[in-house]
């Protein structure tokens, strides 16, 4: 039985949900992150895995933009990472074929896309069935696509929120594993709800990737 952080050490910066409830594995699950951006979520993830309840170890991070803030930040945290540029690839599909065979080599179990800003294909989908699973900044199935912060404050909605889900071929559709809401302030703008919409997503995803590993399990037993 592997022997986590305190989950409330204020070290970590946040709290995690549900610290009593979060499962082992029979070997810590090696997980493959998909990432275009800053790469926070990425983070969120190493931490969890490193310091806190998540039994899983990061194998590898691509990026499909070169010099991207998940690509800094898996230098800083010593992190493999892979650099597939869609730019080189001929078809979504082409650099879906190319994320599989790289995934395989790295014998990931699970893989996040935490902040990946491509339509992936089936390609992809269907090599990871159950085992691929997506951040979106909304409270699905509100808000799906690309926006959906400047979406809910065009809609004037008073909630908003963030869904970790597993991915299906139909976009930001998949089954929900687990959501937080967060509520819209006066005078929030985009900027200001990303933030806190985002540290919520910090706290989800991990528990996400770890209810995603138990599924997992028990389908294999
Ligand atoms: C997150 O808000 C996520 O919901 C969306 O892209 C953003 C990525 O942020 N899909 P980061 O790169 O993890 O900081």
């Amino acid at each position: 039985m592997p022997e986590f952080a305190d989950p409330s050490d204020p070290a970590l910066g946040f709290q995690w949900p549900l610290s009593q409830a979060w499962p082992c594995f029979d070997r810590p699950l090696r997980l493959g992150v998909m990432a275009s951006g800053a790469g926070s979520n990425f983070e969120a993830l190493v931490r969890a895995c490193r310091q806190g309840p998540l039994d899983a170890e990061l194998a590898l991070l691509v990026v499909n933009n070169p010099h991207c803030g998940a690509q800094v930040r898996a230098r800083r945290l010593d992190v493999p990472w892979q650099l597939h540029d869609h730019r080189q690839h001929g078809s979504r599909a082409e650099l879906d074929g190319a994320l599989v065979r790289t995934f395989g080599e790295a014998r990931v179990d699970l893989v996040v896309m935490a902040g990946w800003m491509r339509i992936v294909t089936p390609v992809l989908i269907e090599a990871y069935p159950q085992r691929l699973v997506n951040i979106h900044p909304s409270l699905l199935p509100s808000f799906r696509g690309l926006d959906a912060v400047g979406q809910a404050l065009a809609a004037g909605v008073t909630l908003s929120g963030c869904s970790a889900h597993l991915v299906t071929a139909e976009v930001d559709a998949g089954p929900i594993l687990v959501q937080a809401a967060v509520p819209v302030l006066p005078g929030d703008d985009r900027r200001r709800l990303t933030e806190r919409i985002q540290e919520q997503e910090h706290r989800i995803l991990p528990l996400a990737v770890a209810l995603a590993g138990l599924r997992l399990q028990q389908e294999a037993a």
